[in-house]
């Protein structure tokens, strides 16, 4: 190698950990009515990630080991036909209008009550039967990604208003950065969030019971039988929910306690300590074997920490493998479940005039 090739071999690196990410378009078949669906790759010298507009779902998400070695953290399938034969996982999707549960299904706005169809316990998750997770998104490509778009007509799953959801997703540095943001015709209630299970040993690899997670919450929200929240704001200590210091998300799983007990596991809302200052860190995760970490930072006040519980070896994911209990663990930032019904917890009404914004990163490091 000449001097000079070395030299611009230099910038050409320089120049490449500055570069935006690369994004490309192709299709992905049609779903059962007969919409064409399309899926993009983002990807740097980091990351690559791949997003359909089919529930504006990821699909995928490569990351290096340690060693630098990529692996693909999340679960997902191989076609769409999979996704939408698929009601009950939500894999990588956007949950809406209102992710998470609305006790019975029922709201009332302005003295008026509407009904969401009951798809959970005599309660309405995800917003719905036919909630945004199953709804074809427009995809436009952007700097560093793709924003998704969704018009969801008045009356959508019984929401009241229009609601026009727009989600970009960009690639850049170490991190999958998420921005919701939604406008409405009427006063509605909006939670909008990303349901990927990640397996940081990789898709595939065996429970995420070793994984070891911080999430800075001094408080979690109890739910009832049905797991709509009572409404407490629970202190954390001297329980399993205490995330404060790094621990495994197996070692107190199978505890006597109630609270795991009703949800098969982790299945619950914890109301972040940093709530209020813009991103604040929502978790942090560690898989020991790969070297793997995830940050997440949002600008939401909750997360739901669901340790993929309800797998049940029914779904085999894009390895060929079968989705066990705890094959992956979900990370859902989000304004608190129930809210509409909950005077205590943060509004999630989003009235006409006023613009919903939301962000949160998925940071991808390694620890040696
Ligand atoms: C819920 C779980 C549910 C899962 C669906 C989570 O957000 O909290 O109870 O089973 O989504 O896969």
């Amino acid at each position: 190698m000449t001097f000079k090739q070395a030299v611009l071999g230099v910038a050409v690196v320089f120049m490449s950990s500055l570069a935006q990410a690369g994004v490309t378009k192709a299709d992905w078949g049609k779903t059962a009515d007969g919409t064409p669906v399309q899926i993009y790759t983002l990807s740097n010298e980091n990351l690559t990630v791949l997003i359909t507009t089919f529930g504006a779902r990821v699909v995928s998400i490569e990351a290096p080991d340690r060693a630098g070695k990529k692996a693909d953290v999340v679960l997902g399938y191989d076609s769409l036909k999979e996704y939408e034969a698929d009601k009950s996982t939500y894999f990588g999707s956007i949950v809406g209008r209102y992710g998470n549960r609305i006790a019975k299904g029922a709201f009332t706005i302005d003295g008026k009550t509407y009904h969401v169809p009951l798809n959970n316990n005599g309660n309405a998750l995800h917003g719905g039967p036919a909630g945004f997770s199953s709804k074809v998104w427009v995809g436009k490509e952007i700097p560093d990604g793709v924003e998704m778009t969704l018009v969801s007509p008045d009356g959508d799953m019984g929401f009241p208003g229009t609601l026009t959801a727009r989600v970009r997703y960009t690639v850049e540095g170490k991190s999958l950065k998420i921005n919701y943001i939604a406008t409405t015709t009427k006063a509605t209630v909006v939670n909008l969030t990303n349901h990927s299970y990640f397996n940081l040993a990789g898709d595939g690899k065996g429970t995420i019971l070793d994984h070891v997670l911080m999430m800075p919450a001094d408080f979690y929200t109890p739910v009832d039988a049905t797991q709509i929240p009572t409404g407490e704001l629970a202190p954390v200590k001297g329980t399993p929910f205490d995330f404060l210091k790094p621990t495994a998300i197996g070692a107190r799983i199978n505890d006597t306690n109630e609270q795991l007990k009703i949800g098969g596991g982790y299945d619950h809302n914890w109301a972040l300590n940093g709530a209020g200052d813009g991103l604040h860190v929502a978790a942090k995760v560690y898989e020991a074997s790969s070297g793997r970490t995830l940050t997440v930072t949002t600008t939401q006040p909750g997360v739901q920490f669901y340790s993929g519980n309800f797998l049940d070896g029914s779904k085999t994911g894009k390895f060929g493998v079968t989705y066990q209990k705890y094959a992956g663990f979900c990370l859902e930032t989000q304004h608190f479940p129930d809210a509409p019904n909950q005077p205590k917890f943060a509004s999630t009404l989003l009235k006409p005039g006023e613009t919903l914004h939301s962000e949160t990163v998925f940071t991808f490091g390694v620890q040696k």
